[in-house]
């Protein structure tokens, strides 16, 4: 190697978009969706970063219903990752197929904790021959005190249910609620044995037309493996699960290893689409894809709590790596950005150089939605925030999953960071959108397309990025 071969990298700090010409009159013109593939239609081109302080399933289902997609972390038991990504695809539903059942002779102590592992307040209750006798929702055991009593006793009663004998849309059980004023509609056969339940508040949700849906009306959400140990019953039990989207994640993807977890995940799941990562040269991005990867995540070293350039000296900077992965996969097939947004400029900018979503961590932690507690820390309302190749957190997937410890990797993260607590992780999306409506306006461009084809870089100084922070103000926010 000598010096003559040394390549720049650039980073979104060094560059900024060049304002052009444009005949976009209002920010609400311009079309942030994004295919990433035609089972993955997004509103909004923005991923949540499978770390264990950012996505599980309350920020999946949140990002989800903003147009986006999480994907939830795999730094715990296979049971534990799937039961929230059923959380996620139980959350909405235009149909219930499989709505859950309970047992007349369970006492309303176990119904409620039934009721907090699914999130849900009203179950149809079965006999043992799986035949309707009652349902049983908030309304019939708010009041009652008595934990040990059977819900046999609490339920309302069949004879008392508005049931339908056919499935029936969302449009005509609408009719069916505002008659009998009910919220839940039980579809069953002549035998009265289950076989659907049409609610009331998937009606409500149903007219959120923003959220990121599968084709029954269930929110999206993926879920990560790794290459390593459980990774195949994971993915089986994910897929089982339905799951719509498998993110082979790991820190340095390009290795063969990981090559041969694409080909084999892709032989055994064809039909479901598959993120590798992570990548950040044009050979990585490009061997991803020709082991059968669709989507190509990009990103080794940009992350808010990623040491991972200080300890081992290798990373690309974040923009010269998305442009290089994209000149080794071409438009077809999408790249996520993972990692190193600070901002909706920063986010413009990866999509402008070649990305079709951003992966986002710190932007998104510290909300209600995020997991942790908030907790105060010299006078502030904090929320942790660790980055996933850290010691920690790999001392925490070993007590969880019971993994035996061949070695511990080095530690490149951070241990013990938090994140200022923000609120709810709506407000976060909607303001970093509306940034990114006015950085596609700023390019002159309607949506991605335009995006890729338009913008224009220019390469700034140090006095230039100053320029670009607020200076000379005293400011108070
Ligand atoms: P941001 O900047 O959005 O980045 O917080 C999120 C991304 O950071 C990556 N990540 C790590 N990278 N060591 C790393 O080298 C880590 O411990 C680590 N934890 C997270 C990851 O790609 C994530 O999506």
């Amino acid at each position: 190697m000598n010096n003559s071969q040394m390549k720049e990298g650039l980073t979104f700090d060094d560059v900024l978009l060049i304002p052009q010409k444009s005949d976009i009159d209002s920010r609400k013109d311009i079309n942030l969706s994004v295919n990433l593939h035609p089972q993955i239609k997004l509103k909004i081109p923005i991923v949540s970063s499978p770390m264990d302080t950012v996505t599980e399933s309350e920020m999946a289902i949140a990002i989800a219903r903003q147009g986006g997609l999480g994907i939830i972390h795999r730094f715990c038991s296979i049971e534990y990752q799937v039961k929230e990504v059923e959380r996620v695809k139980r959350a909405e539903n235009y149909f219930i197929e499989n709505p859950i059942c309970v047992n007349p002779e369970i006492t309303l102590e176990k119904l409620l904790e039934i009721s907090s592992d699914y999130n849900f307040q009203t179950f149809l209750v079965v006999d043992e021959k799986k035949k309707l006798i009652g349902l049983i929702s908030k309304r019939d055991y708010f009041l009652e005190e008595n934990l040990k009593k059977k819900i046999k006793y609490l339920m309302t009663p069949f004879e008392k249910l508005v049931v339908s004998y056919k499935k029936i849309s969302l449009k005509e059980a609408k009719e069916i609620f505002k008659k009998y004023k009910i919220e839940k509609i039980p579809i069953i056969d002549k035998n009265r044995k289950v076989k659907g339940l049409v609610s009331l508040r998937d009606f409500q949700y149903s007219l959120n037309k923003k959220a990121a849906r599968d084709k029954k009306g269930r929110l999206l959400v993926g879920a990560t493996i790794g290459v390593r140990g459980d990774y195949l019953e994971r993915a089986e039990e994910l897929v089982k699960a339905d799951v719509d989207v498998l993110c082979l994640d790991i820190a340095h993807g390009h290795l063969n290893k990981s090559l041969k977890v694409i080909r084999e995940i892709k032989r055994k799941f064809n039909n479901i689409p598959l993120i590798a990562g992570n990548v950040a040269t044009l050979e990585g991005a490009r061997d991803l894809k020709r082991a059968g990867a669709d989507i190509i995540k990009v990103g080794i070293g940009p992350g808010s709590a990623c040491t991972t350039r200080i300890v081992t000296g290798a990373g690309v900077p974040q923009l010269t790596a998305i442009m290089m992965a994209k000149k080794g996969v071409g438009d077809n097939t999408p790249i996520i950005a993972d990692g190193g947004c600070k901002n909706s400029g920063d986010i413009v900018k990866a999509l402008a150089i070649g990305a079709s979503v951003v992966m986002l961590g710190s932007l998104l932690a510290g909300t209600d939605e995020s997991p942790g507690e908030i907790f105060n820390f010299k006078g502030k309302r904090v929320k942790m925030f660790r980055g996933m190749s850290s010691k920690e957190a790999y001392r925490n997937k070993i007590r969880i999953t019971n993994d035996s410890p061949e070695y511990e990797p080095i530690s490149e993260g951070i241990n013990y960071g938090f994140i200022e607590y923000k609120g709810s992780v709506k407000e976060v999306l909607i303001n970093l959108e509306k940034g990114i409506r006015s950085g596609f306006s700023y390019c002159g461009a309607k949506n991605l397309k335009e995006l890729w084809k338009k913008a224009k870089f220019i390469k700034i100084t140090d006095s230039g990025y100053k320029e670009s922070q607020p200076h000379s103000v005293n400011f108070l926010d």
